[in-house]
């Protein structure tokens, strides 16, 4: 005799217990429309038969159906199909068989934007990472305990949206006394990115749709945190000073820039540069946002101090911590006047509440102990040490057709490509033996594109730097 359940395969998967196996199965049935609403299922003895499993693995799957409302059960007649399905349509299992009613304008052009993120590992040559080996675990470590027994339970509760009061003084005294911004407490909002940051800008400072000026090439994660406002990222052309300020268009609200050390060509902007983009900027009634994400590592010619000191009221300071300390804190922050640092902390309040409180607190006493300054300073040496061993191996090994730019500050250095050549496709075979700069071209949103690699140094010891370029060499001459 045919049972009901003659038409349904049990589906199994490893990665499932049985009773997981038999309830998905039926689940996906009843959701199907394999199973009709009101029909009747056999009973425990004869399903566990059927699908030669033990009645105890049936009747916990049958049991969950009956809570989770997709079977009903009548006293004394057995169990029957929901005849009001939860769901009443199909519902694909696979995610890539899902479609649903399609993305926005907005969520269609961040699917397809350049997106240069790491997958966790790291390897010679990633850019963006710091010396993840000599970072002090073990001061880091007291200092989050001291954080704890100092405020108890507190710091696992609901938090300041604008950021811990502890950590924002001493990053308004790092700022001042490092990167000569001067501001107090009130003016720092502490959020988990600099693209975070540039999110927040841009939903405080521009409307939907208003136009945003990114560096082209540029950092990705700035003009897509931008476009997660709503803004138009459009490229601005750079020259040997970084930005052109006559090359921005007309209607641009804010520029998004990095003159400390363009990222990533790593020129260092001049001051008539500076000066010049902060006037265009009143002329114009817009806004600068200055990300200063490695500003603390220069290597060559004296400091120059940050772009904010010479426009404050246009411009919003970013800083990070990515870069100072180590990638995985997500503690980052905004300086800026203080109407837009209220409106940034209301911004911040509705897009995710608040940062990590116990990080904060850590991070506040790390700074006001003096041991940020201090491994600022060991990882200066430690990164000119590195800086050095780099540019000395694309010396000795690169072809005399590659040129290296934008050493003088920070964690990775630029290698220029001859034209035409395929960076993308020298990344890859870069992958395949297990260094991983990026391809200059992901960092350009138009063209031309000029070819090259992006490679950090700040990881790696000089050793594998040595290997990694030979690695490089061998590559591109093959
Ligand atoms: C220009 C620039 N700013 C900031 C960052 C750090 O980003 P986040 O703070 O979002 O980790 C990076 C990382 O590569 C960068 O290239």
């Amino acid at each position: 005799m045919e049972t009901l359940l003659d038409h349904v395969v049990l589906d199994r998967d490893p990665a499932r217990t049985a009773a997981e196996d038999v309830f998905e199965t039926l689940r996906s049935a009843c959701l199907d429309g394999l199973l009709t609403p009101g029909s009747k299922l056999p009973s425990q003895r004869q399903l566990s038969r059927q699908l030669g499993l033990s009645r105890g693995v049936v009747s916990e799957a049958l049991e969950r159906l009956l809570d989770e409302g997709y079977v009903t059960t009548r006293h004394g007649a057995g169990t029957f199909v929901q005849t009001a399905p939860a769901c009443p349509q199909a519902a694909p299992r696979t995610g890539t068989a899902r479609r649903g009613p399609g993305l926005s304008a907005r969520g269609d052009a961040l699917a397809g934007a350049e997106m240069i993120r790491g997958d966790g590992e790291v390897k010679p040559l990633t850019p963006g990472i710091t010396a993840l080996d000599a970072f002090p675990w073990k001061t880091w470590s007291a200092h989050r305990r001291r954080a704890h027994s100092e405020c108890g339970n507190r710091l696992l509760g609901p938090a300041d949206p604008q950021g811990d009061p502890a950590l924002r003084t001493a990053i308004a005294r790092h700022v001042s006394s490092m990167r000569g911004v001067s501001c107090d407490a009130g003016q720092v909002v502490i959020v988990p990115s600099a693209r975070a940051a540039a999110t927040l800008a841009g939903i405080a400072l521009t409307d939907p749709g208003q136009r945003v000026g990114v560096e082209n090439p540029g950092f990705p994660g700035a003009t897509g945190g931008l476009m997660l406002a709503g803004a138009v990222p459009t490229p601005v052309p750079l020259d040997g000073s970084g930005m052109v300020p006559e090359a921005i268009p007309e209607g641009v609200r804010l520029i998004y820039i990095t003159p400390s050390h363009q990222y990533p060509m790593g020129t260092v902007m001049p001051l008539d540069r500076r000066l010049a983009l902060v006037d265009w900027a009143r002329r114009r009634g817009a806004w600068i946002v200055e990300d200063d994400y490695d500003g603390e590592f220069r290597y060559e010619g004296k400091p120059i101090s940050a772009l904010y000191g010479l426009g404050g009221d246009h411009v919003l300071y970013v800083g990070t911590f990515s870069k100072s300390l180590f990638p995985a804190l997500r503690l980052a922050y905004v300086i800026a006047p203080e109407p837009v640092a209220r409106a940034l902390t209301r911004a911040k309040t509705a897009f995710d509440g608040f940062c990590n409180p116990i990080d904060q607190r850590t991070l506040a006493h790390f700074m006001a102990t003096g041991h940020f300054s201090r491994h600022i300073r060991r990882m200066r040496q430690l990164y000119a040490k590195r800086r050095e061993a780099v540019i000395g191996a694309c010396d000795r090994h690169l072809p005399k057709n590659c040129r290296v730019v934008g050493t003088d500050a920070g964690l990775h250095v630029t290698l220029l490509l001859p034209e035409g050549a395929d960076d993308k496709a020298l990344a890859r075979h870069l992958a395949e033996r297990g260094i991983t700069p990026s391809a200059l071209s992901r960092y350009h949103l138009a063209g031309p594109v000029r070819p090259g690699l992006v490679c950090g140094f700040a990881n790696s010891d000089e050793a594998t730097l040595e290997k990694a370029i030979r690695t490089v060499a061998e590559v591109i001459s093959s």
